[in-house]
């Protein structure tokens, strides 16, 4: 039977250690969820980074990593701190991140980064090549490995290879600025099926084939040669259920079970039941627009005063990429906006602005959902956004707003959301008000048509739509030569 594999920089495990002993942690991120129904009824292996440097353990740790990974189906992929620092903070994150965001300014252009990001996509290319054979299905993921494809197809031209961008693909002008852009192209196209948030996405690569290369293109085929290779819109839904299941056990869980985070939010709104919550949590990144969200609402309390002591935002940043200067940088910005918004506005009684540093667990996370009035989500660039669709998935009394940017892929399939530029925060600040004002009526006609949306599309389905197309795709190409 032929398997499936998925190749992705992270493993869906991460690695803690106790008492001097391994353990791993399954991560809950959307990518998880949706490969690990897919993967494992495929029969295939994991293949990717466990998130810890191979110089950083002693080689019997390694192997004891090695060993519990195996168990799960998962193949690791060793990196030392050098190609850590080369690979997945420089090149990945200070190169294609910031590049396909539209971040140009902040674009490193190093060779030694390109150098070490050729030279870890050629270690994932050569791990994978080891544990799949003949006629196997390959799914590669993310800006991280844009040249496995083509390191994979031109050793073993019998894998049918799929890969999946969960970023944006910027428009071909800011792409072109890149002086590797040719080679990344190239590596894309050893798949047979590159796959995208949106149809947007999409677009801006095949114009960028067809400027780069010049390859005749008919509607989403590209043909080269004797090869055909397809690129289509899938956009990644959420493991619909278990945000809802959640969120009807949170509501059926009695007040004095809850956890400490709900009963902290409950007295909140003890206080005076006309109080709102606004929520907004993101990883800590430039491209998520958390400055120009905090000024909005900055300008919003400005503005109204009678909002003053009766609106509160949470603002939940989960640490990422810590060790990238332009991280670093933002952290401290975020901060002194809070600091400034809480000391302008604030009194004994009265926090504007919750602030948290940290990650939190899945159950807590639903409470934030199931718990805030309105979701403010106002990236300056996302591929998609799960956020916003987990924020609609837990709200099972079918109110709650979001106001959603629409610079963000998920903005295509919630046009019930108040949309908003985020960097007019005029109308951010005017879209909090109108948020907070909705009537009920509304706010619920909204949601139930997000929610059914969103419940149809869900991660498993989006998974399956994949590799039904990468199934398919192989056979046009059969049926092609
Ligand atoms: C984005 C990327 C993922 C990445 C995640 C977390 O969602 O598309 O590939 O894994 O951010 O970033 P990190 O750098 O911690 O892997």
């Amino acid at each position: 039977m032929k398997k499936l594999h998925i190749v992705s920089n992270r493993l869906p495990y991460s690695v803690d250690f106790v008492d001097g002993s391994p353990l791993l942690t399954p991560s809950v991120g959307g990518l998880a969820t949706g490969m690990n129904s897919v993967y494992k009824e495929y029969n295939g292996n994991w293949i990717g980074w466990p998130g810890v440097a191979s110089d950083s353990q002693s080689p019997a740790d390694l192997a004891r990593i090695d060993a519990l990974l195996e168990k799960e189906g998962c193949v690791s992929v060793h990196l030392s701190n050098h190609e850590v620092e080369e690979f997945y903070e420089g090149f990945c994150n200070n190169t294609i991140w910031p590049l396909f965001h539209y971040f140009a300014q902040y674009v490193d252009f190093h060779a030694e980064f390109w150098d070490a990001y050729v030279k870890v996509n050629q270690i994932f290319a050569h791990k994978t090549l080891e544990v799949i054979d003949d006629g196997d299905y390959v799914w590669v993921h993310d800006y991280q490995l844009m040249l496995v494809p083509e390191m994979i197809k031109s050793k073993k031209p019998n894998i049918t290879i799929g890969y999946f961008l969960h970023i944006p693909f910027p428009s071909y002008e800011v792409f072109r600025i890149l002086p590797w852009r040719d080679e990344l192209l190239k590596g894309l196209l050893g798949a047979d099926l590159i796959g995208f948030h949106t149809y947007d996405y999409e677009r801006h690569f095949l114009s960028s084939v067809r400027r780069l290369f010049g390859y005749e293109i008919t509607f989403n085929e590209i043909h080269i040669d004797d090869r055909i290779i397809l690129a289509d819109a899938f956009p990644m839904g959420i493991d619909y259920k278990k945000f809802e299941d959640a969120a009807i056990k949170i509501n059926q869980t009695p007040l004095k079970e809850r956890s400490e985070v709900h009963r902290e939010l409950e007295k909140y709104f003890l206080m005076d039941p006309d109080r709102k919550l606004v929520l907004s949590i993101d990883r800590l990144d430039y491209s998520k627009g958390i400055p120009n969200r905090l000024r909005a609402f900055g300008r919003f309390l400005e503005n109204h005063p009678e909002y003053r002591g009766k609106v509160t935002l949470i603002l939940l940043s989960v640490p990422s990429r810590n060790n990238v200067i332009h991280y670093q940088r933002l952290r401290s910005e975020v901060e002194e906006l809070v600091g400034s918004i809480n000391g302008l506005y604030g009194n004994i009684n009265y926090t504007p602005v919750w602030y948290f540093y940290r990650t939190m667990p899945f159950q807590n996370l639903v409470e934030l959902y199931s718990m805030c009035d309105v979701a403010l989500i106002t990236p300056v660039r996302d591929g998609m956004n799960l956020v916003a669709k987990e924020y609609v998935a837990s709200r099972i009394n079918k109110t709650g707003v979001m106001v959603l940017s629409e610079m963000a892929g998920v903005v295509k399939e919630m046009g019930e959301a108040i949309i908003i530029n985020p960097n007019d925060e005029n109308q951010t600040e005017k879209a909090i008000l109108q948020a907070l004002e909705m009537p009920v009526d509304e706010q619920r006609k909204r949601l139930a048509t997000m929610q059914e949306r969103l419940k149809r599309y869900d991660v498993f389905k989006w998974a399956k739509e994949f590799v039904g197309s990468l199934q398919r795709v192989n056979k046009i190409q059969k049926d092609f030569l």
